[in-house]
């Protein structure tokens, strides 16, 4: 098969959006537009993505790095000129998908389908047309009495008659590079925008003998834009939901699909159940039979089989199988709950190892630990972990049993099967098996607040 490169024009300026951030950047479900384009484009097989970006693009090409080749668009003159940029890259011999970075449902099957057209039609050029519920903002198709492709025009170049055509341009093109870059030479900015519009390349490529072929996708929406932020949150609902109902076709029970969020590259094992309000984003990946949610925002980490977590902030961590997280807890990045463990009530885990079936209940830090099996963390349990200059570890073994509200001063080790009286503050190691008391004894001074209210009596009343 003959080598088909991706051009993806990224390069505009994104006025509808009125952000100071590029539009292809902004994101939905966890990534940027702009990835959802370049995964289209390897998905379907291209050889070399292409993408042009405007000259204050460094965030783009940051975040994609190598995967792609840069062009740079001086000025955003339009998406004919942004193509022109790109010809010096452009093998002569290979056939070109032309997309635009803003079309985060996209998938490879429809590259394919049009460069099948392509083919199939013998064409020059392809576009891919489509019939939107509501054509506004899209460049109408307009064909002769007999069907032939003419021209496509923009929305703000039509008049009337135009306007009221449902068929419209729906933004991937299939070309041979040699026509497309002469006919683009011959486009002028005549129109409203005064922009070098690529759709104006079509009907010069006509006339120039070439053969344009039109591939009606029909009703589809995966083909729909995003040009202001009320299409950008459409588009991410809409790709939430087809990323659920994939899910549940995989025998993973979904609630409310309408409040779940689900970034593609998470994974789901089977009769896990996502309950509303919930985000699984980023790498993360959930075992089966795991319950996640109410309220779960969970980020690149994993979820063991039978887990269970709920109204709890999860990043960057492990979670063992059968082991219970929430209500209100926060893993941050390193926490690392072996099987059976639980953390819930307002503790916050950090970088730390916390052995099977260890407890950490109630209002408790633990950072920079390591828990061994069985330990109990009584409720306001803090590890002392920061000097104001350095972080310390903790180290608990097996068994032992920390008292509420004692503090862990760093670098610490509680021996096996050790006590921790509650309230004290450690600064020195427990052997194992031992108990530490740190702190204050109680002394009760006998009939002390009947005395003072007497005393307080007599003072009032000076008789
Ligand atoms: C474009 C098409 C329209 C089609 C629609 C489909 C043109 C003239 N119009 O309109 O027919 O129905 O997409 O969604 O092509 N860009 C640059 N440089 C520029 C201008 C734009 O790189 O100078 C990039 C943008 O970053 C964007 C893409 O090209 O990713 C499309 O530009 P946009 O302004 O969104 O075009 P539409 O008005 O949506
Ligand atoms: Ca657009």
């Amino acid at each position: 098969m003959d080598r088909t490169v991706a051009v993806i024009l990224a390069a505009g300026q994104g006025k509808r959006m009125r952000s100071a951030l590029p539009k292809v950047m902004h994101p939905l479900l966890g990534l940027p537009m702009i990835e959802y384009a370049v995964r289209a484009a390897e998905g379907a097989g291209a050889s070399q993505v292409l993408v042009v970006v405007p000259p204050a693009g460094g965030a783009i090409q940051e975040y994609l790095g190598e995967r792609c080749t840069y062009v740079v668009q001086p000025e955003p003159r339009g998406t004919g000129d942004a193509l022109r940029q790109a010809e010096p890259l452009v093998p002569r011999d290979a056939t070109l998908w032309v997309l635009y970075g803003d079309m985060p449902r996209l998938r490879p099957e429809l590259l394919r389908a049009a460069l099948e057209e392509h083919r199939r039609a013998r064409a020059t050029a392809t576009l891919t047309s489509m019939e939107p519920a509501d054509p506004r903002g899209y460049g109408r198709i307009v064909r002769s009495p007999e069907g032939d492709f003419l021209a496509i025009v923009e929305e703000a170049d039509a008049d009337e008659a135009t306007r009221s055509l449902r068929e419209v341009n729906a933004g991937l093109y299939v070309f041979e590079p040699e026509p497309l870059f002469e006919a683009l030479r011959r486009v002028e900015p005549r129109n409203a925008q005064q922009e070098y519009y690529l759709v104006d390349a079509l009907p010069r490529l006509r006339e120039a003998g070439g053969r344009v072929a039109v591939w009606q996708a029909g009703r589809r929406d995966e083909f729909e834009g995003v040009n202001d932020r009320r299409q950008l949150a459409e588009a991410e609902r809409w790709l939430r939901h087809r990323i659920a109902e994939g899910w549940m076709e995989r025998g993973v029970s979904i609630v409310d699909p309408e409040s779940t969020w689900i970034g593609p590259d998470v994974e789901i094992g089977t009769d896990a159940r996502i309950e509303p309000m919930s985000w699984l984003l980023g790498r993360s990946r959930v075992g089966a039979g795991a319950r996640i949610g109410p309220g779960v925002h969970l980020v690149d980490s994993q979820v063991g089989e039978g887990a269970t977590v709920f109204f709890s902030v999860v990043e960057a961590s492990r979670i063992g199988d059968g082991a219970q997280v929430g209500p209100f807890a926060h893993l941050r990045p390193g926490a690392d709950l072996a099987e059976g463990a639980l953390v819930g009530n307002f503790a916050e885990v950090k970088n730390s190892r916390v052995g099977p079936g260890t407890k950490i209940h109630h209002h408790s830090y633990i950072g920079d630990a390591r828990l061994g099996a069985g330990v109990n963390i009584g409720a306001g349990v803090v590890t002392v972990n920061y000097d104001g200059l350095r972080k310390h570890r903790t180290e608990i073994d097996d068994g032992a049993f920390i008292g509420c509200n004692a503090n862990l001063v760093a670098p610490l080790h509680v021996g096996e099967h050790a006590y921790v009286a509650a309230g004290s503050t450690l600064t020195q190691d427990v052997p194992p098996w031992a108990l530490a008391i740190a702190r204050e004894r109680q002394s009760n001074k006998a009939d002390w607040a009947r005395r003072r209210q007497e005393r307080a009596a007599s003072e009032e009343d000076p008789r």
